[in-house]
């Protein structure tokens, strides 16, 4: 179980919570490879410890980032996750809306950009805060369909393993489970297509 103050994050970024990686075909594992390079130059964009802890911004590049693939930063102490989502998983979050306790994002926290039906400013990327909005843990990144352990139903989407919360891959969260709302999105903004800032809007 992964509990609030123990993201699962290896010093490069890498989510290492999931079979995912390590079942997808070579080539894919050479995509993994490109990203795991683009890691050391991602760490030097942080800003200092101290300007982190006031809530600096954080610069990233994801000119890197594959389809399907998630990195992650920290901000502010806590993890963004910033996915790259692809066609299928796209087409899918209409189909999922009867199942949701907040399907047009209502009631969440997201800048005014992102309020739409892919919770983002462009379709296929998705920055969300990796922290469940029940407790706090760490949701696993699980973009598989239908794994033997969530089901024939699951599109992909993100797991909570504390209490059993999941959200679909645009963060919103399934009706049932204890997660009150969709997952935030924290202020960002493109500083051109392959950089981010996360932390501030435009
Ligand atoms: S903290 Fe995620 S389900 Fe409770």
């Amino acid at each position: 179980m992964v509990c609030k103050g123990e993201y699962q994050m290896s010093e490069n970024g890498v989510d290492t919570s999931k079979r995912w990686f390590l079942t997808k075909t070579a080539s894919v594992v050479g995509a993994t490879g490109a990203v795991l390079a683009a890691f050391p130059f991602i760490s030097s964009m942080q800003p200092s410890e101290k300007a982190q802890a006031a809530g600096a911004p954080v610069e990233v590049d994801i000119s890197k980032l594959e389809t399907g693939q998630m990195i992650r930063v920290m901000w502010r102490g806590k993890p963004v996750w910033i996915v790259q989502r692809t066609k299928e998983s796209l087409d899918s979050l209409a189909k999922l809306e009867p199942k949701l306790r907040d399907p047009k994002s209502e009631e969440s926290e997201q800048p005014e950009p992102a309020k739409n039906e892919y919770r983002s400013y462009k379709p296929e990327i998705l920055v969300a805060l990796g922290v469940c909005t029940h407790l706090g843990c760490a949701p696993t990144y699980r973009p598989e369909v239908a794994p033997a352990d969530l089901g024939p139903e699951w599109l992909g989407g993100f797991f909570c393993p504390c209490h059993g919360s999941s959200f679909d891959l645009a963060g919103r969260v399934y009706k049932g489970v204890p997660a009150p709302r969709n997952l935030d999105i924290p202020p960002h903004q493109y500083l051109n297509d392959t950089r981010l800032l996360i932390g501030e809007n435009a």
